[in-house]
């Protein structure tokens, strides 16, 4: 085999070791089962509108990481877009993260910071944080009741699929509640949305003379030349898969959400004036909706039609055969990944990285800089 390394997974993870080892002269083999690179940050044209459409869920690049962002300014240049998020509630739309112009709308007040924290301390004094025995009361003890149930309540147990009062409280450590009337949805330095689309950029990364990348290749399928059982001890693997399934699921099966996403083309110039509209309320089946057109208000060719690509989001526990996108991280998917770490480290010269093959969510900053620290202090 004239291969040094095989990369399997074609996400940011696994495409950034392998430009990487390609700089560095390594030839490399880049495996994906999908038949499209790029992992979940893949995006592509809608035929009939032109509309950019993140097929696997919105994806807004941003990242305090210097090196992470002087590393993908050699892929892309980035738009000058700045992520805000809206929240439909009651038949009011209203700014969030919950701020003082959400704190002000919803108690028809006009407010200092002072006076909205007093009133949110009082209104969460009902529960305490350190004995509340779920979500809803931890939710409370953290901004209130009539916050809490407006805008995370019902919305997660959306989310969950699962009634707050029945979720564990260890879901969640804070809510974002800001006493100033900043809308802007990161607190990062570097923020924007890739000029020329995800999937230009992504194809960037593989566009080296040392990489070949093999799409609607699966490293389980024993009919492919490069599957598991060929390779390994073979030459170096770096696995972005998920990990349960590396080892067949002997330590059991780690369980994650998913998402199921309907999306339509709608015969207006524009529907719902923003980016990201989430519908808080348990009466609303979905999540949130997706309007692609306003990530890209540069592309006024676009801009400027009388059609827009809208993407409702619903939220669902994952069966075997889902995509996996958020792990739910139980008591027992602890023990089992401790279990599967172990069993990694036992696999001569096999490199687990990304959201997969950690069992961890990585914003798209995190994956490639865990790539890059993978390459730099294990695989170089
Ligand atoms: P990724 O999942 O992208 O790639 C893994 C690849 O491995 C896949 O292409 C898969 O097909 C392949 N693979 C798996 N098993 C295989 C096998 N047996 N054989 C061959 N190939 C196999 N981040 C952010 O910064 N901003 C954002 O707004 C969002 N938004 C967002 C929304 C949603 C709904 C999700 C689920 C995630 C985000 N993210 C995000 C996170 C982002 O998607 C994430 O950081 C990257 O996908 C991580 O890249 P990886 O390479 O680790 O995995």
């Amino acid at each position: 085999m004239d291969i040094d390394l095989l990369v399997v997974g074609s996400g940011f993870f696994g495409l950034t070791i392998a430009e990487r080892a390609a700089s560095a002269g390594r030839k490399v083999t880049v495996i994906d089962r999908r038949n499209h690179i790029g992992g979940n940050a893949y995006s592509e044209k809608e035929p009939e509108t032109g509309i950019e459409v993140h097929r696997y869920g919105a994806h807004l690049f941003h990242t305090s990481n210097e090196s992470v962002w002087e590393y993908v300014n050699r892929f892309t240049k980035f738009t000058n877009y700045v992520h805000r998020v809206y929240s439909t509630h009651n038949g009011q739309v209203f700014a969030l993260p919950v701020n003082l112009h959400t704190i002000n709308q919803f108690f028809g007040a006009a407010f200092t910071p002072d006076q909205a924290r007093a009133l949110v301390k009082e209104q969460a004094g009902e529960f305490d944080v350190a004995t509340a025995q779920n979500f809803y009361e931890k939710g409370v003890a953290l901004v209130g009741r009539p916050l809490f149930e407006a805008f995370f309540a019902h919305y997660t147990a959306k989310q969950w699929q699962t009634s707050p009062e029945q979720l564990s409280g260890d879901i969640v450590s804070r809510l974002p509640v800001r006493y100033n009337y900043d809308n802007r949805y990161f607190n990062d330095t570097y923020e924007g949305l890739p000029k020329d689309g995800y999937t230009a950029w992504l194809e960037r990364m593989a566009d080296h003379p040392n990489i070949t990348v093999s799409l609607g290749t699966d490293f389980f399928d024993e009919s492919q030349p490069l599957h598991q059982g060929a390779v390994v001890g073979q030459l170096p693997v770096v696995y972005t898969g998920p990990v349960d399934r590396y080892f067949d699921f002997t330590e059991g099966f780690l369980s994650w959400r998913t998402l199921d996403f309907e999306q339509e083309i709608l015969p207006v110039g524009d529907f719902q004036g923003t980016p990201v509209m989430n519908y808080p309320d348990a009466d609303v089946p979905f999540t949130r909706i997706h309007e692609f057109k306003h990530f890209h208000p540069e592309r006024k060719d676009i801009f400027s039609g009388d059609k827009t690509v809208i993407m409702r989001e619903f939220s669902r526990f994952a069966e075997r055969d889902d995509e996996p996108y958020y792990p739910v991280n139980t008591s027992a998917d602890r023990v089992g990944l401790l279990a599967y770490r172990d069993l990694a480290k036992g696999e001569k010269d096999v490199f687990f990285g990304g959201r997969l093959g950690t069992y961890q969510y990585l914003d798209m900053h995190m994956a490639i800089g865990s790539a890059l620290s993978m390459w730099n202090n294990q695989l170089s």
